[in-house]
């Protein structure tokens, strides 16, 4: 794949993904960003748009932070070096970068959380720093010098005095300096820390997994949701103790066999798992469109061709049970039987969907139904 520097993504992901970095020359060859500093200043104005400034030395305070929305006066007032704007979820506010996620897709849609853009001038950065996440560094205008390399975790050293986490003595092991279009990935946990040499853009591709904390409160609030009268626990055996107060180990035994009996239903985990690894994240993504379209409309529009498309932010996966397939769109699910299995497969395939196919389930009212309403939710629109 020519995106990862002339290896595979089964190299890729055998050899780097979640192991170890890799630099990638050129990745983007001629890249262009498609967004200017005082494009991404505008958008760190914007209400919806989830912001941060930091500087990094901010009145003799080391590293602090400043949360947006900002108004323009702030960015006139910015010292001319060491600062940092970052603005979250860019993939969602500017189509251009939205495309760039196509060429990800070797990577599941569910693990996709979103491009970040940082903007600095010369000698702006967010301090030496690991994060949990993989991320693909793209440099999009300008030069950065990261430096990185290292295991680091909770346990590792930080600057006191910023609520950041930032490493305070650590060195990293390689140096680069990454130009237009070059590319690092860096897997969860490595030490990392880039400094602008330059007016600079980097845009951090992020991939994102659950923590098993997230897993487990998840799906527990899942499971209690359920619509359902309240269940209790009986004990129809209880026999004479000794002492009131010992709580016995039949009654331990008891509520392990129940809560495993609860946690061990692979299909409440899969249909919560679809809805939660692509629910939005924040109610400004999926916003329904200025006219409603009704299902007739909807399959004249799919039977011209009209290109459909993801709408950007919006997550599509699906997960196949035996029988059925349960396509999951922005936190929703749906089931779908017999032949209108492939549709999930169909929508989830990429950003813009093969209208040729898509064509095939046009005539099916229930399909028709959900096109329908994944339109008018704001999902999916015609380009
Ligand atoms: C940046 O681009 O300045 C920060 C990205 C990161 O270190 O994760
Ligand atoms: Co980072």
């Amino acid at each position: 794949m020519d995106m990862l520097g002339g290896i595979s993504a089964s190299e890729f992901l055998r050899d780097y993904w979640q192991k170890k970095p890799l630099v990638i020359r050129q990745a983007f060859p001629g890249f262009q960003c498609p967004v200017s500093a005082d494009e991404l200043a505008g958008l760190a104005c914007e209400e919806a748009v989830e912001s941060r400034i930091v500087l990094e030395n901010d009145a003799g305070k080391p590293w602090q932070l400043h949360n947006g929305p900002f108004t323009p006066e702030r960015f006139s007032e910015m010292p001319e070096k060491n600062w940092t704007l970052l603005v979250q979820g860019l993939d969602h506010w500017v189509p251009d970068i939205a495309e760039l996620l196509e060429h990800f897709r070797f990577i599941p849609n569910w693990r996709l959380d979103d491009i970040m853009a940082s903007y600095a001038p010369e000698g702006g950065s967010v301090g030496p720093h690991y994060d949990m996440y993989d991320v693909f560094l793209l440099q999009a205008q300008g030069h950065r010098r990261w430096t990185f390399g290292g295991h680091c975790d909770h346990t590792s050293p930080r600057v006191e005095g910023t609520p950041l986490r930032i490493l305070s003595s650590w060195d990293g092991e390689e140096t680069v300096v990454l130009e237009p279009g070059d590319m690092l990935y860096l897997p969860p946990g490595v030490g990392h820390y880039g400094v602008a040499e330059d007016d600079c853009i980097t845009l951090s591709v992020g991939f994102r997994v659950p923590t098993i904390d997230d897993l487990l409160t998840g799906f527990t609030d899942f499971l209690c949701n359920q619509d359902k009268a309240a269940e209790y626990l009986g004990d129809p055996d209880l026999k004479p103790q000794d002492n009131p107060g010992i709580i016995g180990s039949e009654v331990i035994d008891r509520l392990d066999s129940v809560i495993r009996e609860q946690l061990d239903d692979r299909r409440r985990l899969a249909l919560w798992f679809g809805q939660y690894s692509t629910a939005p994240k924040s109610l400004d993504i999926v916003v329904p469109p200025e006219e409603p379209a009704d299902r007739t409309e909807l399959a004249e529009a799919i039977r011209a061709l009209e290109p459909l498309r993801w709408n950007e932010g919006s997550r599509f996966a699906y997960h196949e049970f035996d029988g059925e397939t349960a396509l999951f769109v922005d936190g929703e699910q749906y089931l779908l039987k017999g032949d209108a299995r492939p549709l999930a497969p169909l929508l989830c395939a990429g950003a813009r969907i093969d209208m040729q196919a898509l064509a095939e389930f046009a005539g099916d009212e229930a399909l028709l139904g959900l096109l329908t309403t994944l339109y008018n939710q704001g999902s999916v629109y015609f380009e």
